[in-house]
Order: structure tokens, then C-alpha cells, then sequence
């Protein structure tokens, strides 16, 4: 249970059992909204619903890239509260490390379906449920590795390089009722990006400006400024939340 008064919105966020997504999902529940949250495992989801707040958050499994799990989330979301003024692409993966060249073009293909079309799906479900008459904003989760070239992991690059584009593509048309942007994370503390710092997470921070890796509340904090009036006059762009990495390109 929590105190906060409730703000009147409602979010939809995508992969957020754990991680980026439920570090979003707790700064949306900390200022009063209520959030539908969706994950493929549904114990994991019913936990995170429970820390979360079950007054206030409900959870729908499946897998993001499902269009009958993408109809269902919409439809149960409008039931329990009635509209849903934010959706937050978060749901992703990145399951091949390797040379592009050498790409299993049927992995390429699961890559773009997860993290590409099932942000467009549930963003074109979310604008016809909701936001086309009453407004509303997007966020779309993508990455620093969407930015420049990122070896080994190049079919993930791809695929979030095309989600900054989808974001632009979807600003424009839904424009003026609904601002989407996109936020790109480098390294975030969570179980998708842990084997890049784990064991080394002091040689791993070294390098950023700002001395640390990010945390999901980092990401939590930007997508709550996406999805509220103080960014009223932002939409189509793609907020680098990166802890100053991005610097070092310019050095040496
Ligand atoms: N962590 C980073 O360093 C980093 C940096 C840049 C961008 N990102 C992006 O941030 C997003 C979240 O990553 P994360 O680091 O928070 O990952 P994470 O800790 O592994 O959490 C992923 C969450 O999404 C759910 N999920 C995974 N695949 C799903 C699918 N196909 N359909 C529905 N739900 C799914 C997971 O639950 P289940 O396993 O139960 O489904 C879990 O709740 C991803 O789009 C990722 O590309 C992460």
C-alpha cells in the first residue's frame, strides 16, 4: 500500500519484473500513477506486483513480441483503470554476441521482433485504445548501443538504432496529441548487462565521467520526465542517459 496520492494516470510498462523496467515502474508508482506491468514469468511478475503495490499495479505475462498478449495487456489495462496515458517500451534482448557477419539471420529476425515491432505493436494498440482522443506520451527504451557502432552485439545495435528512428517515425504521426522519446542507457546494473561488469564493476566504472554504472532509477528518473509536463515540449528525441560516457569519444 502506499500514501501517495494518486496522480489520475496510468502507465503500461513493458518487461518490468526486474530491472530498467521495474525501476521505471517504482518512480511512475512513487508520484501516484497506476501501472500495468508485463514480463513472460508470471511468479517473477506477481512479486514484483506485490513490492510494487498490488492496489495500484497489476501485472499481464507474456512475451512483448506476442500480438494476442499485446491486445490482451491493452484491453485489461483499459478494464482495471479505465485509460492508459503512458506506455514505456522497455521489454527487450540481445541473445547473440558475435561478428555481424556471421549473423544467424532467423536470430536477427527474434531481435528485431522483440525490441523493434513490439514497441511499434503496443504503441499502435495504446495510441488507437487511448491516446489518439485523449493524449498522452510514449517512452521507447533503446540504447547508447543504437548510437555508434557496437561490436559483437551488432544486430542489438541495429535493432535500437531502429527504435530511435521508430520514435521519430511515431512522434511525427502522433503529434499533437502524444510526445514519444526515446531514452538511450549505456550500462545499467541489472541481469541483462551483468556479465559486462560483474567482478570488475571499479575497472568497469573507471571509465565513466561521472565514477559509477547506472542503476534502474537512473532510467526511472528520465522516463517520469518524458511522461510528464515538465517535458511538454519535447517529443522525438532521445535522451543519452550514459553517466558522461559518451565523452570519451572525443578523448585520445
Ligand atoms: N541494462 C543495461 O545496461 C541496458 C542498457 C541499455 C539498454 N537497455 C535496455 O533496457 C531494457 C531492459 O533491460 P534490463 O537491463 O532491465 O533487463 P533485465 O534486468 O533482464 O529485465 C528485463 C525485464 O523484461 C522482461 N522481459 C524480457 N524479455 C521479455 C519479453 N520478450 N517479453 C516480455 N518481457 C520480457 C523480464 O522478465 P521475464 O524474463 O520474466 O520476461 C524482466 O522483467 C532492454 O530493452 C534493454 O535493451 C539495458
Amino acid at each position: 500500500m502506499t500514501s501517495v496520492e494518486l496522480s489520475g494516470k496510468v502507465a503500461l510498462v513493458t518487461g518490468a519484473s526486474r530491472g530498467i523496467g521495474y525501476g521505471v515502474a517504482e518512480a511512475l508508482v512513487a508520484r501516484g500513477d497506476r501501472v500495468c506491468i508485463t514480463g513472460r514469468n508470471e511468479d517473477a511478475l506477481k512479486e514484483a506486483v506485490d513490492r510494487l503495490g498490488a492496489d495500484r499495479v497489476i501485472g499481464i505475462a507474456g512475451k512483448a513480441h506476442d500480438e494476442t498478449h499485446q491486445a490482451e495487456a491493452v484491453e485489461r489495462v483499459m478494464a482495471a483503470f479505465g485509460r492508459v496515458d503512458y506506455l514505456v517500451n522497455n521489454a527487450g534482448t540481445n541473445p547473440v554476441f558475435g561478428p555481424i557477419a556471421d549473423l544467424d539471420l532467423n536470430v536477427a529476425r527474434k531481435v528485431f521482433d522483440t525490441n523493434v515491432l513490439s514497441a511499434l505493436g503496443f504503441a499502435q494498440r495504446t495510441w488507437h485504445a487511448w491516446q489518439k482522443e485523449n493524449g498522452g506520451a510514449i517512452v521507447n527504451i533503446a540504447s547508447v548501443a543504437g548510437l555508434a557502432p557496437s561490436p559483437f552485439i551488432g544486430a542489438y545495435g541495429v535493432s535500437k538504432a531502429a527504435m530511435i528512428n521508430l520514435t521519430q517515425q511515431l512522434a511525427h504521426e502522433f503529434a499533437p496529441r502524444v510526445r514519444v522519446n526515446a531514452i538511450a542507457p549505456a550500462v545499467v546494473k541489472t541481469k541483462f548487462a551483468q556479465a559486462l561488469y560483474e567482478g570488475r564493476e571499479a575497472e568497469a566504472a573507471a571509465s565513466y565521467p561521472l565514477g559509477r554504472l547506472g542503476v534502474p532509477s537512473d532510467i526511472g528518473g528520465a522516463a517520469a520526465f518524458l511522461t510528464s509536463e515538465q517535458s511538454d515540449w519535447v517529443t522525438g528525441q532521445t535522451l543519452v542517459v550514459d553517466g558522461g560516457i559518451f565523452l570519451n569519444a572525443g578523448v585520445g
